[in-house]
């Protein structure tokens, strides 16, 4: 077994290392050639349709392959400290993974991503009802959410390529009101930053709360756990929630608790700390944290730092919030790409959004959106290396 397993690793490293040699030979051509979009086949979504993977990468050599096939992220690559690439993120070799039911690696979330109490709201005097998709509540837009459909695809090609994506969803669809026009765009910056711009509107007035669910491990081979990553974020409230996961309404201040990380902690130091009601609930960090700069301009909500690599992630948004989860229910069942297992809390995610069941907590800033208003939101996920 684990001679196979070494066999797969240098097959891998040696299609890798043939991709990179392959790249640089284009680089060398001019640099408008080593900057278009790659597209290829990723796999057939039904008879008729098929999902295609685009590659993006920029002059510094970070690579970001992103499928239409729920908008997902699908690999990411980023230097650690001695100019190493590896690549970060959590998720699967093929379509197919995608289809079995992965907890959505790297996917775009909506129309609502987190949790809405019971799978119910009014909106205008009206109730909706949704799937009940995570125990007695919906989850992440329900049975065949943003992260699960085709999107329509548009690269564009330059310095900083980006990845239009757009998808309509139908009123009705999941249980929600009105036409939402969906557009959300990728864009690879110079500097080694990927941003996602998402933007929405209705026919009807309806709720919207669009993320990207992506699970980093900044230590690149997806080996260990992310329990001596170093996280800060910039929130001095956090959500404290019931054993549903569901907000009780307060704005707890974080300061004496495990969810202190206006400094850096490493994520290991409290996670277990089983006198803490709401670490018992979310079997770790599954919460969300309520910035200090509620303004909607482009501010740094989190950064987390891994010793060993060196590679620093930096979160900027416009969102009031973003969920922290630490991976609590992946259980070693997944196996991912290159063959890798992928164990409990061997990812993080850092989910910029507006807090969970807003449509059912009037105290929470609004989701809603109306006919003639435009849903429009920046998040900005930045790599660096400290030596
Ligand atoms: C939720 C977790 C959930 C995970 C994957 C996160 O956004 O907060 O509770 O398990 O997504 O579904």
């Amino acid at each position: 077994m684990k001679k196979n397993n070494l066999l797969v690793a240098s097959l891998l490293a040696a299609s890798l290392l043939w991709a990179c040699e392959s790249k640089k030979s284009e680089s060398t051509q001019g640099t408008s050639d080593s900057l278009k979009v790659e597209q290829s086949a990723f796999g057939k979504v039904s008879d008729s349709t098929q999902a295609t993977l685009y590659t993006l990468h920029n002059a510094a050599g970070t690579t970001v392959q992103i499928s239409d096939f729920g908008g997902t992220i699908v690999s990411w690559t980023a230097p650690d400290k001695n100019g190493k690439f590896d690549d970060i993120t959590l998720g699967c070799d093929s379509l197919s993974g995608y289809q079995k039911g992965v907890p959505y690696f790297g996917a775009l979330i909506g129309r609502y991503g987190n949790r809405i109490a019971k799978g119910q709201f009014t909106l205008d005097g009206k109730a909706y009802s949704l799937a009940k998709n995570n125990g007695p509540n919906a989850l992440h837009g329900g049975l065949k959410g943003f992260d699960k459909v085709l999107w329509k695809a548009t690269p564009i090609e330059g310095e900083e390529p980006s990845l239009k994506l757009t998808y309509t969803a139908k009123d009705g669809e999941e249980g929600y009101p009105g036409n939402l026009s969906v557009e959300v765009v990728y864009t690879l910056q110079k500097d080694n930053s990927l941003k996602i711009d998402y933007k929405a509107t209705t026919d009807k007035a309806t709720v919207v709360n669009l993320t990207n669910h992506a699970y980093f491990n900044l230590k690149g081979g997806f080996d260990s756990d992310i329990l001596d990553h170093e996280v800060t974020l910039n929130a001095d409230k956090f959500l404290p929630v019931d054993a549903t996961l569901i907000p009780t309404g307060e704005l707890k201040p974080v300061a004496g608790t495990p969810f202190d990380f206006t400094k850096p902690f490493k994520i290991g130091a409290r996670i277990n700390d089983a006198k803490d009601e709401q670490i018992k609930f979310g079997l770790g960090y599954d919460h969300c944290w309520v910035l200090t700069d509620s303004t909607k301009n482009l501010k740094l909500a989190a950064s987390v730092y891994e010793p060993t690599s060196g590679r620093v992630l930096e979160v900027f948004t416009t969102e009031p919030a973003i969920q922290f989860y630490t991976g609590n229910f992946l259980d070693g069942t997944i196996t991912g790409k290159g063959g890798k297992v992928y164990k409990h809390r061997f990812g993080l995610c850092l989910e910029t959004q507006h807090y969970p069941d807003s449509p059912n907590q009037a105290k929470f800033p609004s989701t809603v959106l109306k006919p003639g208003e435009t849903y429009e939101t920046t998040t900005v996920y930045k790599f660096s290396v400290k030596k």
